[in-house]
């Protein structure tokens, strides 16, 4: 009688969940048993450290309130956001490279004139004249396309996270016309840590990462007919664009902030 195998384990696990009510939950289930198998006896995980990581989940959901998603900044973290947003924006070659959505967008921010600011609020930073085109992937340009911009304060903190500033301060959308142009001022983006008073900020240090991002400024760009891009702007000179905690850099997004204005197309393709 020989002893029974953790593959004949696994087997049995996976056919427990081989008839399910719901295709793609059991499709799911069974995916996850596989790989959370394979991946404790890769690293021969010990009872005490399955203990600890039950634990490390669960102080990940007590963190969590109305504000603050730690689970989305562990993935943030863990580069499972990123990888999520590549699988499911999948852009064709000659498009804008997509980024993170990240957690600091807020829905329906003041609609602004072309060429106005996006700041409410003074700011002692330095200021940044965004401009360029929504265009095709033939060079035609995009009317009617919507930019939802937001990006922090000079002092490196969004507007939700920050009570001196008030609501919507450095978020604006703009409506391209006819010749697909778009024109917004800001103030030049500033390199800022993600919250690390939580599980995965101890995560980060206990595994030597920092939980800093890159100076950038946050683009979704929609219209009829085409692909949403959601992406950000990133400053050239800024520290960490190598090494940006959520693995959101792409070197198509990095524009040279140096001047008083900053060029670049936003590339589109058709929806479908
Ligand atoms: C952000 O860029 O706003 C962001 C992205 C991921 C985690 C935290 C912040
Ligand atoms: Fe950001």
């Amino acid at each position: 009688m020989s002893v029974f195998s953790t593959a004949q384990h696994l087997d049995e696990a996976l056919a427990a969940y081989s008839d399910p009510v719901d295709q793609r939950a059991g499709q799911i289930v069974q995916s996850a048993i596989k790989h959370l198998y394979a991946f404790a006896e890769e690293i021969g995980l010990t009872r005490d450290e399955w203990m600890q990581g039950i634990e490390f989940l669960t102080a990940v959901g007590q963190m969590c309130d109305d504000t603050r998603q730690e689970f989305i900044l562990l993935s943030d973290t863990l580069g499972l956001s990123m990888l999520v947003e590549m699988i499911n924006q999948d852009p064709a070659d000659g498009t804008t490279d997509p980024t993170v959505f990240g957690p600091f967008h807020v829905p329906d921010a003041p609609l602004k004139k072309m060429g106005e600011s996006i700041l409410i609020d003074d700011d002692d930073g330095t200021p940044l004249t965004f401009t360029g085109h929504v265009r095709d992937v033939d060079g035609n340009p995009i009317e009617g396309a919507l930019l939802d911009v937001w990006q922090t304060a000079s002092n490196g903190m969004y507007d939700v996270q920050d009570p001196s500033q008030t609501p919507m301060n450095c978020r604006g959308r703009f409506v391209t016309g006819t010749d697909g142009a778009y024109a917004f001022v800001a103030v030049k983006p500033v390199a800022y840590p993600i919250p690390g008073d939580g599980p995965a900020g101890a995560m980060l240090r206990a595994t030597g990462r920092h939980n800093w991002r890159p100076a950038h400024t946050h683009v979704v760009v929609s219209a009829p007919g085409v692909k949403t891009i959601i992406t950000h702007l990133f400053d050239k000179d800024s520290d960490y664009l190598d090494s940006d905690t959520v693995f959101g850099v792409r070197d198509g997004l990095i524009v040279d902030m140096s001047a008083s204005s900053v060029r670049f197309d936003f590339v589109v393709e058709a929806d479908g």
